[in-house]
């Protein structure tokens, strides 16, 4: 395998991490604790084509997958909020239309969601549907022309600043997996409202909430391919989208990493810099052994997608590795800066808590375990 950046892709990591540290790292505390999203950074995302990475030229992408992941990893080193916002709307949102959208809804859809003019958003997750994402309830109900949507999600990333929802539904409440439809639900769509923005224990400053669809209507032509496709293209977004949460557990590790090295190079006690105590030493090289396992099973997973190689089984290795190696990561830099670990003077608590929901997301760790023994057994 190589890794090799090219120099595009070099120069992608270095103007990321550019913005990263200019324009996210400086107000990623204050906006966490205020709940604000950083849109600003958003919108020099935008300017920087970030959005549209992994896309063709029809959308002015790159398509060049593995610098989209590096770009998610880079961010999240300084803000994980800001990586997972940037990770929902291009892989699962964007993402979804790319590979199963008509070309009428790519042309309306993806492209400004390729550009950054519009915000996506992936609605799956229902109160009574978590891991079990074909207990869906939201029914879709056909009427002419168009669907009529009714239902409650919950827990959705973006709701409350998008433009563009995915979102799955009922169209045969007797078919099981195969009675779930996926439709294009614009922002404006009279019917849809913003629910209850949740609080959380972390990413604290992405903007996450209930979306509402009360007798809500959406255009027959913004159903994705055939009725009864949705948990299928669900299922398949999520393979990408679980490789970005994968590429922002690696970030949220290297960020908590480069803290507490620096951290520990200059604390001193009895006498010494805490680094030059071993068994401290020991915990930074388990540290550093997970975070370079992950990066290479972040990026096989990204390099297996855009080599057109199967990649549901490699995403969800990655994901599980990465996010379980951001939260030892983590907990251990806290434990490693003491009382300064826990204290909000220093981002590590933040990227701890951050850290948590790597784990849950786009399928919690336990389902990825389902993923990867399920293929073994094959
Ligand atoms: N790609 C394409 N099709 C797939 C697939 C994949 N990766 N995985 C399964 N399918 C297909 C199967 O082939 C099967 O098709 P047929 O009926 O034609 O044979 C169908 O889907 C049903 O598959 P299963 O029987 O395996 O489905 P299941 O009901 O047993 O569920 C599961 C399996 C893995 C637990 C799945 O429900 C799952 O992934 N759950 C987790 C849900 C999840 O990740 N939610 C995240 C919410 S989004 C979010 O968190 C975003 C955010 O805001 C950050």
């Amino acid at each position: 395998m190589d890794f090799n950046l090219s120099s595009e892709q070099q120069m992608v990591v270095n103007s990321v991490k550019e913005l990263a540290e200019n324009k996210i790292k400086p107000f990623a505390m204050e906006l966490e604790e205020k709940g604000e999203f950083n849109m600003d950074a958003f919108k020099d995302m935008a300017k920087m084509g970030l959005f549209a990475l992994p896309f063709d030229e029809k959308v002015n992408g790159a398509k060049d997958y593995l610098s989209y992941i590096l770009s998610v990893e880079e961010i999240s080193k300084v803000c994980g909020s800001t990586g997972i916002a940037y990770s929902v709307q291009v892989s699962l949102c964007a993402g979804g239309i790319d590979k199963f959208g008509s070309e009428e809804q790519k042309e309306k859809y993806l492209k400004p969601l390729a550009s950054g003019e519009k915000i996506g958003a992936f609605c799956l997750t229902e109160p009574n549907a978590g891991t079990d994402a074909s207990g869906v309830e939201t029914v879709a109900e056909k009427r002419g022309d168009k669907y009529v949507l009714n239902g409650k999600k919950c827990f959705i990333t973006n709701g409350p600043l998008a433009d563009v929802y995915l979102v799955f539904a009922k169209t045969d409440k007797d078919a099981g997996t195969r009675g779930i439809s996926a439709f294009i639900v614009d922002r404006e769509s009279e019917g849809l409202s913003i629910g209850k923005i949740e609080n959380k224990m972390g990413i604290r400053s992405a903007q996450v909430s209930e979306i509402i669809f009360e007798d809500c209507e959406v255009s027959a032509e913004n159903l994705v391919l055939d009725e009864g496709k949705g948990f299928r293209i669900a299922m398949a977004v999520l393979d990408g989208g679980r490789i970005g949460v994968a590429a922002q557990g690696l970030g949220i590790a290297e960020g908590a990493f480069d803290e507490v090295i620096k951290y520990m190079k200059e604390r001193k006690q009895f006498g010494k810099p805490i680094s030059s105590f071993q068994g401290l030493q020991w915990i930074i090289a388990d540290m550093d052994a997970k975070i370079e396992q992950a990066r290479y099973l972040v990026y096989k997973a990204a390099m297996d997608k855009q080599e057109g190689k199967p990649y549901s089984v490699s995403a969800a290795r990655a994901k599980l590795v990465a996010t379980d190696a951001a939260m030892y990561v983590t907990t251990n830099a806290v434990q490693l800066m003491g009382g300064y670990g826990f204290m909000k003077d220093y981002p590590v608590e933040r990227m701890m808590r951050d850290a948590k929901i790597t784990q849950i997301y786009e399928g919690t760790n336990q389902v990825q375990k389902m993923i990867i023994s399920g293929n073994a057994f094959r």
